[in-house]
């Protein structure tokens, strides 16, 4: 594993744990819904640092942990040294045998060069009648922290920044689910404002964590005080009483594989 997969972002498995816990503690209903039965085969498709995957391993599935980040899959392997990692690209991967489920928490809407490749590849990944669980951000996913981006950069008359993000509305992601070989069997679509609890910069940090790629291509002394003009225009929405509330909007969906 000392390769980096071309065109996916550099994470800090460190800060994603330790300030962005909310991410896989937010995926106890997805888990409901998959449930995983004791000697089923899993896939877990951008797996991050393996939360999931060892509570669906918990459950008495086999479980199979795939992520592009090198550090992300370093840092399962060191939590979880029983369980199975691998580093891949969700775009192209194969499997030797054919699993009874893939599931996916917050990560198909970084896989976003090509959503129809991906969709491929977990259906081949699929025994027939296998299920596909995931939840990913949907349509007006972070509007807020993204509206406040835009005017930011373009304040600081930096080129619009290149969001890396793909936020489907149901209607369109159920459409590629169905050409792609799928049923869809349930297909939610909802508002889950999410508090940055561990986030004292609340939309800065967000963006330091999640666009990190972006604010590299920022001349270094305009980082801070661009950052601090993000939080300005995001407070009056996202900043609360009791705190930092990201704006989030998630697509959660169960299809099964024709
Ligand atoms: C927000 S994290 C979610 C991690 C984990 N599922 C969780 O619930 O904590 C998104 C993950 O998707 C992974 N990812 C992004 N693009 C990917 C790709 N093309 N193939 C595989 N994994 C990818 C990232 O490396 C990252 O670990």
């Amino acid at each position: 594993m000392r390769y980096e997969i071309p065109g996916t972002m550099r994470w800090n498995a460190q800060a994603y744990d330790s300030s962005f816990g909310y991410v896989s503690a937010h995926g106890a209903p997805l888990l409901d819904l998959l449930d995983p039965k004791p000697g089923e085969r899993v896939l877990d498709l951008g797996c991050g640092t393996g939360v999931l995957t060892a509570e669906i391993a918990a459950r008495g599935a086999h479980v199979l942990g795939i992520d592009a980040s090198r550090a992300m899959i370093e840092a399962a392997m060191a939590k979880y040294p029983g369980l199975e990692f691998t580093v891949g690209d969700a775009h192209d991967f194969t499997v030797a045998h054919p699993y009874d489920a893939v599931f996916s928490n917050a990560a198909l809407h970084w896989m976003s060069r090509d959503p129809d490749a991906v969709i491929s590849c977990v259906r081949m990944a699929l025994r027939p009648g296998g299920r596909f669980i995931a939840e990913m951000g949907g349509a007006g996913n972070c509007a807020s922290l993204i509206s406040a981006m835009k005017t930011a950069w373009r304040e600081y008359g930096l080129p619009e920044p290149e969001l890396p993000w793909y936020f489907p509305t149901p209607a369109e992601y159920a459409l590629r689910l169905e050409r792609g070989g799928f049923t869809v069997r349930l297909l939610e679509y909802f508002d889950r404002p999410t508090p940055l609890t561990e986030c004292p910069n609340g939309a800065a940090d967000w963006v330091r964590m999640f666009a990190g790629p972006l604010l590299q291509r920022v001349p270094p002394e305009l980082v801070d005080p661009l950052l601090r003009r993000v939080n300005e225009l995001a407070a009056p929405a996202l900043r609360h009483e009791s705190g930092w509330m990201a704006d989030y909007v998630r697509l959660r969906f169960a299809a099964q594989r024709r």
